[in-house]
């Protein structure tokens, strides 16, 4: 129940430095520049050097969330990391962005959504604000995907990138912009199209594991694909007419990179133009929890989101989860 509006008062991103191109992947495994950008837009994707973790990139990104919004690490209430790649089982990501940060008077949680864990996260910070527990929230979508990628697996390992982003969410001072309305959706029963298969209490690491290669991303692209195409436009769909819009009341849509021919597929459903969606995949490739960060960053960058935009947020990921989040954009 909500009892105040919520907006995203700030934005902050962290990608490595370093790039891998199409051109390195033709040289690692059996694949082609052309094959890559074709069947996905990726060209190229940012990877974190060894030792660096996801709470490494996800502190960048709230330090630098927190400070445009014009806080100080004390202001934040309540951190909510999405991630499947934390730094270790446990503690939770959050307790270790905690500590860097020193946001003394933070509590906080990991969130397991995989692709969705950005919408998810966003909704669950939402809630914690709208209802008075916490005045400001910081929202991270954060993963270091090369750590769990097999580099000799052509299907897999073309397609993910490391990248983290962050929101800092507080009461909004304008009635007209904030978290307007979301509609979420999981079908458990994709679980094995989409996994990491061992390290877990089901399968905990062994030197079986490791040799069956078990500690990697597996994935049925052609059944997550499908999934994938279905349910992004459903979703969408459902929510703007639950809300009375259309594809034309939108300034943008801000989906997750998994594949350009999804989102696509999901723009053209709700009818709206090439313009109007934002596309970084061929910069980062898939980067799971953070795309969405990144992809409203682009929208930033590239002058395509002010302040007033209607825009909707839109995920499809491994559970399967489905998110999607309508958002006036305040800043
Ligand atoms: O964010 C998490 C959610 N994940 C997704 O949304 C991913 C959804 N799936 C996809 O995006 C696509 O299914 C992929 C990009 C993963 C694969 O594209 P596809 O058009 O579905 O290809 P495919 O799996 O049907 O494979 C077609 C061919 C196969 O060869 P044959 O059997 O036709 O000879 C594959 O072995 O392409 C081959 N192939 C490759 N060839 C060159 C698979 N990977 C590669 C590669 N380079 N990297």
């Amino acid at each position: 129940m909500n009892v105040r509006r919520v907006e995203i008062k700030s934005l902050g991103i962290h990608v490595p430095p370093r790039v891998l191109t199409n051109a390195d992947l033709e040289k690692m495994v059996d694949t082609t520049d052309e094959w890559i950008l074709q069947r996905t837009g990726i060209r190229e994707r940012h990877i974190a050097d060894p030792g660096m973790a996801t709470s490494d990139l996800a502190t960048m990104a709230g330090r630098e969330a927190i400070a445009r919004a014009g806080l100080t690490p004390d202001d934040i209430d309540v951190i909510v990391v999405g991630t499947v790649t934390p730094d270790m089982m446990f503690p939770s990501t959050a307790c270790l962005v905690q500590a860097k940060l020193g946001a003394s008077k933070a509590w906080g949680f990991d969130l397991s959504a995989a692709c969705s864990a950005f919408s998810y996260a966003l909704t669950a910070g939402n809630a914690l604000v709208a209802s008075g527990g916490a005045k400001h929230a910081l929202v991270i979508g954060a993963d270091v995907m090369s750590s769990i990628i097999d580099y000799t697996d052509r299907a897999t390992c073309v397609l993910f990138g490391d990248g983290a982003g962050a929101v800092v969410l507080g009461a909004s001072n304008d009635d007209q912009v904030g978290i307007l309305d979301y509609d979420h959706m999981i079908d458990g029963h994709g679980g094995p199209a989409l996994c990491m298969p061992a390290g877990g209490s089901r399968m905990p690491a062994s030197h079986k594991t490791v040799d069956e290669r078990l500690h990697f991303v597996k994935q049925d692209g052609q059944a997550v694909f499908k999934f994938a195409v279905r349910n992004t436009g459903e979703i969408c769909e459902r929510l703007l007419k639950r809300n009375n819009l259309t594809g034309d009341d939108l300034a943008l849509f801000v989906s997750h990179q998994a594949n350009k021919r999804i989102i696509m597929s999901a723009a053209e459903r709700i009818g709206l133009p090439e313009e109007k969606v934002i596309i970084n995949i061929d910069r980062y490739g898939n980067t799971t929890a953070a795309t969405i960060p990144l992809a409203l960053h682009t929208a930033i960058e590239t002058g395509k989101l002010s302040k007033g935009d209607l825009i909707l947020l839109t995920s499809v990921g491994a559970g399967f989860t489905v998110g999607s989040v309508l958002v006036r954009w305040g800043i």
